[in-house]
């Protein structure tokens, strides 16, 4: 059982929203959470793709989710929503997989104009797995360098992000300051 699960929805080899969920999840575990990290390019194509909803690896990935005590759902915009291969994956999860779990969605997108595609896309479909959406975090890209260790390079929202993992951290019942030695 996990404290924390993070899912990586980008089926990009060199995905820049999953080196920043990865450093999330690195600075989480710095400060002693237990962390899964779930890349959807960890799956299966085939499980996703023929619709397997016996498949082992998604039957683990749902108990993971079941057991965390918050999830983090991040995802690219692609074509003004979330990726595909995010929703091939919830797709295949039980209706109430998130029942009652407190989800921070985080997105990267090229530009602003698309930053709704978290309010009109990925908080409905976590609501509709009946998880509890919190505001979320959006990032353009350039906001990120996907070679730094740190790839948030913008300080206002590396603030933000600071924020919205205490913030989560709260809500999860599992409050601890994330030092400023830890992110920066
Ligand atoms: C197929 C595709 C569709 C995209 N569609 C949008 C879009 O509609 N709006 C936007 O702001 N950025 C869009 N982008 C840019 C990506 O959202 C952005 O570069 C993101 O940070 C990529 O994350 P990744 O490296 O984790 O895949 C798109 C990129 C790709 C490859």
């Amino acid at each position: 059982m996990s404290d924390i699960v993070i899912i990586s929805g980008s089926p990009s080899e060199l995905s820049r929203s999953e080196k920043l969920l990865q450093y999330i999840g690195s600075t989480m575990r710095k400060e002693h959470y237990s962390v899964t990290f779930i890349s959807i390019k960890d799956i299966p194509a085939e499980d996703l793709v023929q619709g397997n909803y016996e498949s082992p690896v998604l039957q683990q990935i749902t108990q993971h989710i079941q057991e965390a005590s918050g999830v983090i759902v991040g995802s690219p915009v692609y074509k003004a929503a979330y990726s595909g291969v995010l929703k091939a994956l919830f797709d295949l999860l039980p209706q109430d997989v998130l029942y009652d779990t407190y989800v921070l969605p985080i997105m990267t997108g090229g530009s602003p104009s698309h930053m709704l595609a978290m309010d009109y896309a990925l908080k409905p479909l976590v609501s509709t797995m009946k998880g509890l959406p919190l505001k979320g975090l959006y990032y353009i890209d350039s906001q990120l360098d996907k070679h730094q260790e740190n790839p948030i390079i913008d300080e206002e929202i590396l603030d933000r992000t600071k924020k919205q993992l205490f913030y989560f951290l709260e809500k999860i019942g599992l409050k601890k300051s994330i030092s400023n030695a830890t992110i920066r």
